[in-house]
């Protein structure tokens, strides 16, 4: 049993006063109309989250531990084929998810107003997702060692938690407001929107509060959760990495390609540079790429348990003689006969890859339906040799995704039928 001290205290209050995040009023109008999803959906990214396994529709048990406003409402309407458990500190964001189940028929959803960490079951869970929740307890390892505890062996948990470099500027402007001690009401954050607004343009954090956090300063919850928040810390990848191993889980893949590229950076280095890169710990280059690509606000992994290391293509060489090819979400592709055009929105990066040798069909790669293997049947061994290199190049650099088996086109389980 988690006794309830100051930090919980503080973040039931500042959870029940502003819910977050700003909540969905029309479920059907704001997410499935438009084919919207959450990250860490279970059917869009079953690639990622089980890269092992065949795409199965078969009920999962999915714990959302911080479910805040919305989240479990969202996703056990997007997927009625799973169990859903939410909890939440908060009284309020509840009240909201249950307006939302109401309003829905949404009958796979059960909701706990907890600490999640008190909260004892029967059954261990095949996924758990805690996105933005555990950065902001005082000893985030007690939320790790309750996730290890309540998982399956062969279960996955998507956390996502503050980076600690993009948010650099922003964390030192905040000391301002936490020298003066203010406190989480309306005058505030008027003070906070004054202060944001009378930065140089160039200032590091005003460029941040308009690109990176513009829909969070538009509603009165989102500014007290990123500049009033009591209870919060940002992450290293190689710190982050520690914190889970110290409590038996490891990366198994990211759930998006926000911090992973690195090799882009280095395709025209000379090869001894390249070398060094390569044979880097994986630790290292992971912390190089969130430097370099500095696009870490939220880090977002997938984990599974140590004893579980071979399942992680994080640790892992790729076999690419069993893979199955996809396109990345967040990357748009315009193929023009052999070359395709690869406009990576996540991290602003452009890339022209030529697959000269027109026995390739770019569409085959993108699709997920066909092994690679096949893909390049027709081709020489030094063609595929090449061709193999610009497969891992692409995938290294999050702008292709894979599995080991065929990818499930996710799109097709948002055709759900509503009242
Ligand atoms: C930043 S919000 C994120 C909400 C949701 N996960 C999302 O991504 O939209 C953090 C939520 O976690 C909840 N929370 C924090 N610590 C918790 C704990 N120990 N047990 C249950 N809920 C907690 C807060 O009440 C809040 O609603």
């Amino acid at each position: 049993m988690f006794m309830k001290n100051k930090n919980i205290s503080d973040l039931t209050t500042q959870y029940n006063n502003y819910i977050y995040p700003k909540p969905t009023e029309n479920l059907y109008e704001e997410w499935i109309k438009k084919n919207r999803f959450q990250i860490c959906d279970p059917n869009y990214c079953w690639h990622r989250l089980w890269p092992e396994k065949p795409y199965s529709s078969a009920r999962l048990d999915i714990l959302i531990a911080g479910c805040g406003s919305d989240q479990a409402a969202i996703l056990a309407k997007c997927n009625p084929n799973h169990n859903f458990i939410g909890i939440d500190l908060s009284e309020n964001s509840l009240k909201h998810e249950k307006k939302l189940i109401k309003e829905n028929n949404i009958e796979n959803l059960k909701l706990y107003c907890e600490d999640f960490r008190s909260v004892k079951f029967k059954n261990k869970f095949d996924y758990i997702i805690s996105s933005g929740v555990i950065h902001h307890l005082d000893d985030p390892s007690t939320g790790l060692d309750y996730f290890y505890k309540n998982l399956k062996d062969d279960g996955v948990i998507y956390i996502m938690v503050y980076g600690n470099k993009k948010s650099h500027a922003t964390n030192e402007v905040k000391q301002l407001f936490k020298k003066l001690s203010l406190k989480q009401n309306d005058d505030s954050i008027d003070f906070v929107k004054k202060i944001i607004s009378k930065l140089n343009n160039l200032h590091p954090a005003k460029v941040f509060a308009e690109t990176e956090i513009k829909q969070d300063l538009s509603h009165p919850s989102g500014i007290v959760d990123f500049f009033l928040h009591k209870n919060e810390n940002f992450y290293s990848i190689k710190e982050l990495i520690k914190l889970l191993k110290n409590n038996n889980l490891v990366i198994k893949n990211f759930a998006n390609g926000r911090i992973k590229p690195l090799s882009k950076f280095f395709s025209d280095a000379p090869l001894e540079i390249r070398k060094k890169v390569e044979n880097m710990p994986i630790e290292d280059k992971l912390e190089i790429a969130q430097s370099l690509n500095w696009n870490d606000r939220k880090i977002d992994v997938i984990c599974c348990k140590t004893k579980n290391k071979n399942n992680s293509i994080i640790y892992n060489k790729i076999t690419l003689e069993k893979i199955y090819t996809y396109q990345y979400h967040g990357v748009e592709y315009q193929i023009n006969g052999t070359e395709v055009k690869i406009n990576d929105k996540i991290n602003n990066s452009i890339f022209k890859m030529n697959f000269e040798n027109n026995k390739i069909n770019i569409k085959d790669i993108l699709d997920g339906k066909k092994k690679i293997t096949k893909i390049s049947l027709g081709l020489s061994d030094s063609e595929r040799i090449n061709f193999f290199n610009k497969i891992l190049f692409m995938i290294d650099n999050c702008i292709l995704d894979f599995s080991y088996h065929p990818v499930a086109n996710y799109k097709q389980f948002y055709s759900v039928k509503t009242n």
